[in-house]
């Protein structure tokens, strides 16, 4: 049931509950901010009142009309209809006792939504005296500026509950995912994998935390890569969330944290905030681009024909963006040839190594872009020193640096991206959300370019599978099973089979 004029009760006035208010205010509810701190409140009401004040004249006057403040929840108005929104700090026994009394303040028809990014909904709803009032509507920070609201459904909740809450954040201009209360929700479990697999890459030596943000931000799309972004939150938040999730799916190694951001905590490393983390901050820290591979002036493309065997958009999109001359040949197996050379192909989730064994030639592998016609950085493997001067000056002549990695299987892009995608098909094969809001999520709540499932489609359900399925060859570890869900989708959509 829609509540258009409904009194907002926002709990807690830090950094969330001050952001909710906002928003709430702004789209015309009477707000009541409550917080035991009068010193949090004073600020929170004028941070809240010049935020406004940037778009609106009116905001100062509009803020005294709408916007209370309370030390004491039991001081709130009662007399119409309130959704309570708790924002306060991130435990559980302190959210239910504070929603225990909020349900008993407002009575039994009011909604109780909680800001919580990391206790079970259900968990905290079970504390209160009528667990189906109880709702998650997790907000991202800064709230006034992201655009996602993840309606979170406990065990317990009803439906019209639900229903309410995603009409009041759609009302306040967000987009809503709904989401079953799982560890982690629907964003911060599938994101797990952005800062896993890459921490993954650096443990196993692939390259560097600079070439990976590089190629992840130049190569994937992405507007900061995982470890500038690790450093921006904070190790110690990230690592905690990580942790947090991790425990929480019973410790499946997906979702396993690193040894090495746990070493950076344990030194005190926090990301920006302490001045040193994978990088270094500060005003004498300088930022140095990673080195992209040499280009050498002896490695003249063009020397040996080219030939490009099947299609696959990237490998075209090279050559046509380098000028080359090439002919082409039918082939299943897409790939370019530099005759007398090697071949070149996009991974499929093996070590350059053994396409090579398997061809019985040398081969470079390239890592996966998300759009090759715009690609400015590209990472490759090769064991062959001759055919990578070539590709490195193909690369050149089509605007991208190249980044030779360790000869690791599945590459950078393409293996944290498959990663991310696993877990979102994995999301939605256990019903937590759908992939409709899991790629809403994932474009909203984390600025992520393009959702998994469109990544998925974009990219082909069948070589991710593929990847995904070759990582597990090589490593065994079960943190590279691939999503049953994404396996019965390639099954019924593939017509030419994986081989
Ligand atoms: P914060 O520390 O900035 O603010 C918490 C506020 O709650 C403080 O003003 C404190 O005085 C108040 N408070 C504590 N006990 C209270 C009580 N019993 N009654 C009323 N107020 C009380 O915390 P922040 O960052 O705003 O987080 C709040 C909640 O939002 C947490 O559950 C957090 O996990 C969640 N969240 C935080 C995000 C973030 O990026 N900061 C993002 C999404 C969710």
């Amino acid at each position: 049931m829609s509540q258009p004029l409904a009194h907002i009760c926002v709990i807690g006035a830090g950094t969330m509950g001050r952001g909710i208010a906002q928003v709430a205010l702004a789209s015309g509810h009477p707000v009541h901010l409550v917080d035991p701190d009068e010193a949090q409140l004073r600020v929170a009401g004028s941070d809240i009142t010049a935020r406004l004040s940037r778009r609106d004249p009116a905001a100062p006057a509009l803020v005294k009309a709408r916007l209370r403040t309370f030390t004491d929840l039991t001081q709130t108005p009662t007399d119409a209809p309130t959704v309570v929104v708790e924002a306060i700090l991130e435990r559980l026994d302190i959210k239910q006792a504070v929603l225990r009394r909020a349900a008993e303040h407002f009575g039994p028809t009011c909604v109780l939504a909680t800001n919580t990014s990391s206790l079970s909904v259900t968990a905290i709803a079970a504390g209160t005296p009528d667990p189906s009032r109880v709702v998650g509507m997790h907000f991202f920070n800064p709230v006034p500026v992201m655009r996602l609201v993840e309606v979170v459904r406990g065990l317990q909740t009803a439906d019209e509950v639900v229903d309410t809450v995603a009409e009041l954040a759609v009302r306040w201009g967000k987009s809503v995912a709904h989401v079953r209360s799982v560890p982690g929700f629907i964003v911060n479990r599938v994101a797990r994998a952005f800062y896993g697999e890459s921490l993954r890459l650096v443990e196993e030596r692939a390259s560097t935390p600079e070439a990976i943000d590089e190629l992840m931000r130049s190569a994937g799309g992405f507007r900061m890569g995982p470890f500038e972004l690790m450093d921006l939150i904070g190790n110690d938040v990230n690592f905690a969330v990580t942790q947090s999730v991790w425990t929480s799916y019973h410790y499946d190694p997906r979702f396993a944290p690193s040894l090495i951001q746990s070493e950076l905590i344990a030194a005190g490393r926090f990301g920006r905030k302490t001045g040193q983390g994978f990088y270094e901050y500060g005003e004498s820290a300088e930022r140095t681009r990673p080195l992209a591979a040499e280009v050498k002036a002896e490695a003249v493309t063009g020397a040996t024909p080219v030939v490009l065997h099947g299609s696959d958009d990237q490998l075209e999109a090279v050559l046509t963006r380098s000028g080359l001359e090439f002919s082409r040949e039918e082939s299943d197996t897409p790939r370019i040839e530099f005759v007398s050379l090697g071949s070149v192909m996009v991974t499929r989730g093996r070590s350059a190594r053994e396409e090579s064994a398997r061809r019985s030639e040398p081969v470079l592998l390239l890592d996966r872009c998300l759009d090759p016609s715009t690609a400015t950085a590209l990472a490759l493997a090769s064991a062959d020193a001759a055919l990578t001067d070539v590709v490195v000056a193909l690369l050149d002549r089509a605007g991208i640096h190249a980044f030779p990695m360790a000869d690791i299987p599945g590459l950078v892009v393409a293996r944290v991206l498959s990663m991310i995608a696993n877990e979102a098909w994995e999301t939605a094969h256990h019903g937590v959300a759908t992939p409709d809001d899991i790629d809403i999520a994932m474009l909203l709540g984390t600025n992520y370019p393009i959702g998994p499932f469109a990544w998925s489609a974009r990219w082909s359900t069948r070589r991710v599978l593929e990847l995904l399925d070759a990582l597990w060859s090589s490593y065994h570890d079960p943190r590279y099973r691939a999503s049953h869900a994404l396996r019965a989708e390639v099954q019924t959509t593939s017509h030419d089979g994986l081989g």
